[in-house]
């Protein structure tokens, strides 16, 4: 069995496993023993936001600290930072906080609630490098189930910097970051996609409250800001980095998106329309300095219509 297949699995189980409970503690607890059990983690649990500090919530595995200061440790720092943070050896982070000696790697996961962190999934293993990419993405989506219910689209529309600006700001979205998507090579660089032989689409991880937001809604946004007649062109910027898409990672929701894609080239009048439906084959997160980047740069460059943003 694929490290996919099996998170698959998991996924299913959790989510029959904590339908009906809407305790967090109850749903915390259920979820740890659950990836515990399943993956044979060394450590599995989760950290609560109490204040300025972290404190031990459920967890499957040896005694812990019970809490960790905002910023200190990975389990802080994924708090500060904003988002998931995997360490390959736990000796090589600086200001690591070593519950247990036979800690080797880790991987520290937020969990996002309107909006807000409150609190981290952490997972640590024996081994040295035990976390990935797929790693990564399966165990986020796990975490979701804490807060949710919460769903994930990515949308390539031009420029990562506007687009983010542009969906951070619609009621209903949890998180966003900016990344490369369905691309040839493994962690590519900004540099690397920039010579647009690598394959990847910029693109923007959007995740959403499907109660307070539907995924039609976001998907006619995002028809809003491109021009879905321009093939690989957006604004100023070309290339096939910058081609338009909707990539999806739950197959349920291929017919409301081709049943959108379709009333868009009827509305348009073109039988045919350079944006992408696809399933997400990859997602690899940008250098830190393209997160939020408009937020740090605001006179920055921007692709989109300042009008546009009065859409939201
Ligand atoms: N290593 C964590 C502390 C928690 S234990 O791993 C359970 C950290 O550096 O935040």
């Amino acid at each position: 069995m694929t490290k996919t297949e099996k998170y698959e699995g998991l996924l299913r189980q959790a989510r029959s496993l904590l339908s009906g409970e809407h305790d967090e503690i109850a749903r915390m607890a259920n979820l740890a023993a659950l990836l515990h059990s399943e993956i044979g983690f060394w450590w599995t649990g989760f950290y609560r936001v109490d204040g300025e500090q972290l404190v031990l919530g459920p967890f499957q595995g040896p005694v812990a600290c019970t809490r960790i200061p905002f910023g200190r440790g990975v389990c802080g720092s994924a708090w500060s930072e904003r988002h998931t943070i995997v360490v390959p050896d736990v000796e090589k982070f600086k200001g690591h906080i070593a519950c247990s000696s036979e800690s080797r790697s880790e991987i520290v996961v937020p969990l996002w609630n309107h909006g807000e962190i409150q609190g981290v999934l952490d997972i640590d293993s024996r081994e040295l490098a035990a976390f990935d990419d797929t790693d990564r993405r399966w165990l986020e989506k796990l975490s979701t189930l804490v807060y949710g219910p919460q769903k994930d689209i990515w949308f390539a529309a031009g420029c990562f910097w506007g687009a983010q600006k542009f969906f951070k700001r619609i009621e209903g979205v949890e998180f966003t970051e900016v990344g490369f998507a369905n691309g040839r090579v493994a962690n590519p660089s900004y540099e690397q996609v920039y010579t647009d032989t690598t394959g990847h689409a910029e693109c923007v991880h959007v995740r959403y409250n499907p109660e307070s937001v539907s995924l039609r809604r976001l998907t006619e946004l995002f028809f809003k800001i491109i021009d879905p007649l321009s093939l690989n062109k957006q604004g100023g910027d070309e290339g096939t980095r910058y081609r338009t898409g909707v990539y999806y990672d739950d197959e349920e929701d291929l017919d409301l998106l081709s049943g959108i894609f379709l009333e868009t080239r009827m509305a348009l009048g073109v039988n045919e329309m350079p944006v992408e439906l696809l399933p997400l084959k990859n997602f690899y997160r940008a250098e830190e300095y393209h997160q939020n980047y408009l937020d740090k740069n605001p006179g920055g460059y921007c692709h989109l219509n300042p009008e546009l943003f009065k859409l939201v």
